[in-house]
């Protein structure tokens, strides 16, 4: 019994003695560390760093850069507690912890990354001595292996068979005891949460984030482990490691260990290691790393990794690429730009800047309030006349809307605008300008009140009773052959109007002529099929020569006149339907002395006798068959002023009769002007002889 109270006398004591020493250890060793950086900014207190380890402003936690043969280390200012030790010391168990953090590994290149990194415990808070290059910051040579090392890691190795041979794989992770030996070893992949045997990799030195997650639990001595993108959005639930029992931890961890990372570059493999953010929690049943949402740490470091994934000429030839590419669209964008331009016409070809009086056709269009068909005062063969006004209503134009068959017909003419813009004659229509618009030409001229000499003749009369007074009449004549004389003698070279007749006479307030169009018939000697000559002119006007040999001359323009003189004397139209030609019928009244029957009837005898006989004779030169026996302009306006008496008409040699008349008719194909001006401006007529009818007319 006296052991019994004894022993129970012991037990007291020893219960006594121990409970304070016991209630004191677990105040301590339920003492729990808990820490988050979500990005290091301001927090030098509390990571203690070594060698080129550095918190960055932007909040990285920067382990190396991308110099070679460098080491760096952070740790956790505090230790941990992370043994738990009962009444017997050497029965130590490792309390349970969690860490997490998120880091990114940019290598110098994709293909040359070095070393790698290491999560540690270690019982210092720096790796004094280790190296750079395979010993990753973290052992060296001279301990690598030394069980008094007290060290544990999860190395993130991105470097492959240094130091083992083939048994180590480079982008692995591995779980070092003391020893850069890894006791287990990995390659880098994850587990599918949706097909939990698939693994599937990806390389640590992607230069993107990555997560990683180690947990211990202390009671099963469980240690698990994951890594994956941290693109990826949720935790795979199978760990890449989880190894029940890891013993070897117990033999390691001392009571108080600090934990953090190293980092080593080589001498020709670097990458920078970077920790973006770090939980970590130990202590309690079940310690449970923060977690770190992405958003809420730092901007990765910019990911050059995928840059340097190149190599050099292959990015030589992406820029290139993209260069061509960059030109070829800024060329496109021009083009388009200039091709709108040139469409709204406001963009001159090479050609056109060289010839002034150009106008802009944004003022032309809002001159004729945008073309408007109440604008129009006239509409021709292939020409409308619009009324325009320039700036205010007293000053207005007439623009004359052209489509011509080809553009080279209008190069031409333009190239002569110049000279025909500077050509002034009170019985010239003023040319003012031009320009043109997609395919229009627009020709700007004075605008003339009264109406063509056309209108005068036949419209009008026929409409109010009055006649064209005789006086007047005359008077017309010799302003068209004045304004002829001018164009084919007195300007610097010679111009051939190429389309006389009454609707291209204009007849301005003082009841003056003034010729249009003059050398507008370019425009359409060219066909639209290069091979056949046009030849421009309106039936009636136009000179048998042509026919032959499709050129207008001076002469040509004179037996235009001729008939538009035969035409104003007797009121009559120059042919009608091939059987009536009013030459033909006038030189008959001469043949039989009765020149004087040709008179207009309307005017009764309000007339000139002589005048009108001068007129008519000179009428009948003028349509001589042959060119060269026609009288040249200076001529008609001297007989017409009474300054050279009229020479006979020899009907004899005047070569032309009825029959050889209609088969010139006939040989005409094609257009027909129908000459509808209705008031101001010129019509414009062309009759076509195609070459192949010329030809077959032979
Ligand atoms: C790496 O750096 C250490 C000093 O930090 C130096 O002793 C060593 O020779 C260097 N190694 C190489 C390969 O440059
Ligand atoms: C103490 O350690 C021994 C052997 O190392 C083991 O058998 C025993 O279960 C341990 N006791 C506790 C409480 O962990
Ligand atoms: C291990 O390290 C200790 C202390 O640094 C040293 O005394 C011992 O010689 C080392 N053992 C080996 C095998 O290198
Ligand atoms: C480790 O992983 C296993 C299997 O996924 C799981 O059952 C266990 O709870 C994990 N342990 C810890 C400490 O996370």
């Amino acid at each position: 019994m006296g052991i019994q109270i004894r022993s129970l006398l012991f037990m007291f004591l020893i219960l006594i003695l121990t409970v304070p020493v016991r209630a004191q250890r677990t105040t301590t060793e339920t003492s729990t560390t808990k820490f988050t950086f979500r990005g290091f900014t301001g927090k030098q207190s509390e990571i203690i760093t070594t060698g080129v380890a550095m918190i960055k402003p932007d909040g990285l936690l920067r382990l190396t850069d991308l110099n070679s043969n460098v080491t760096g280390t952070s740790f956790y200012h505090k230790p941990v507690r992370l043994l738990e030790t009962s009444g017997n010391s050497k029965n130590a168990t490792v309390r349970s912890f969690s860490t997490s953090f998120v880091f990114v590994i940019i290598p110098s290149s994709s293909s040359n990354g070095g070393f790698g990194f290491t999560f540690t415990l270690s019982p210092t808070p720096n790796r004094p001595g280790a190296e750079s290059a395979q010993y990753l910051g973290f052992l060296s040579e001279k301990n690598d292996g030394n069980s008094t090392n007290h060290v544990f890691a999860v190395e993130f190795d991105t470097v492959q068979g240094f130091k083992d041979g083939a048994d180590r794989i480079g982008n692995h992770i591995g779980l070092n005891f003391n020893s850069l030996t890894s006791d287990v070893q990995e390659p880098v992949v994850y587990y599918d949460n949706d097909y939990p045997d698939r693994k599937e990799d990806f390389p640590l030195h992607s230069g993107d984030p990555i997560r990683a997650f180690l947990d211990y639990d202390g009671p099963t001595q469980t240690l698990n482990f994951t890594v994956y993108p941290a693109s990826l959005k949720s935790k795979p639930i199978k760990p890449l490691i989880s190894r029940l029992s890891v013993p070897k931890l117990s033999r390691i961890v001392q009571e108080e260990m600090y934990v953090g990372f190293t980092a080593a570059t080589g001498r020709d493999q670097s990458s920078a290691h970077y920790i973006m953010g770090w939980s970590f929690a130990s202590g309690g049943d079940r310690p449970i790393a923060e977690p770190l949402e992405l958003s809420e740490l730092p901007r990765p470091p910019p990911n050059t990794a995928k840059k340097r994934g190149y190599n050099f000429q292959v990015l030589a030839l992406i820029l290139a690429l993209s260069g061509v590419t960059l030109i070829l669209l800024a060329l496109l964008f021009f083009f388009v730009i200039y091709k709108k331009r040139l469409q709204q016409g406001e963009i001159l070809e090479d050609w056109e800047i060289n010839h002034p009086h150009r106008l802009k056709y944004k003022d032309l269009y809002a001159a004729t309030d945008g073309f408007k068909e109440n604008r129009i005062v006239g509409t021709g063969g292939f020409g409308t006349v619009f009324r325009g006004n320039i700036n205010s209503s007293s000053d207005t134009i007439a623009v004359k809307k052209i489509t011509p068959n080809s553009m080279q017909g209008v190069r031409e003419f333009v190239a002569e605008i110049e000279s025909l813009g500077r050509l002034r004659h009170k019985n010239l229509v003023n040319l003012q300008g031009w320009c043109k618009h997609k395919n229009d030409l627009l020709l700007i001229y004075d605008y003339i009140p009264n109406g063509s000499l056309d209108s005068l003749l036949y419209s009008r009369p026929r409409q109010s009773g009055a006649v064209l007074s005789w006086n007047t009449r005359f008077q017309i004549a010799k302003g068209i052959a004045s304004g002829l004389l001018y164009l084919h003698e007195e300007w610097e070279q010679i111009v051939v109007h190429r389309d006389v007749k009454p609707s291209n006479v204009l007849i301005d307030d003082d009841m003056n002529p003034r010729l249009g169009d003059f050398g507008l018939a370019r425009l359409y000697e060219r066909g639209s099929l290069s091979h056949t000559t046009v030849v421009v002119g309106t039936i009636g006007y136009m000179a048998p020569e042509l026919a032959r040999n499709g050129k207008s001359s001076s002469a040509s323009d004179v037996f235009a006149f001729g008939v538009l003189l035969l035409e104003i004397v007797s009121g009559r139209r120059p042919t009608d339907s091939g059987t009536f030609f009013l030459a033909d019928w006038v030189m008959d009244l001469h043949a039989k002395g009765e020149i004087l029957g040709a008179v207009d009837p309307r005017l009764g005898s309000g007339y000139d006798g002589g005048e009108a006989k001068l007129a008519l004779t000179v009428g009948l030169l003028c349509c001589h068959q042959r060119p060269t026996s026609r009288p040249s302009m200076r001529m008609v306006l001297r007989y017409m002023n009474g300054d050279d008496d009229v020479p006979e008409v020899d009907d004899s040699d005047w070569g032309c009769s009825n029959s050889s008349r209609s088969e010139f008719g006939s040989k005409f194909e094609g257009y027909v002007s129908s000459d509808k001006a209705s008031s101001s401006a010129a019509s414009f007529s062309v009759t076509r002889i195609s070459s192949n009818s010329v030809l077959s007319g032979r």
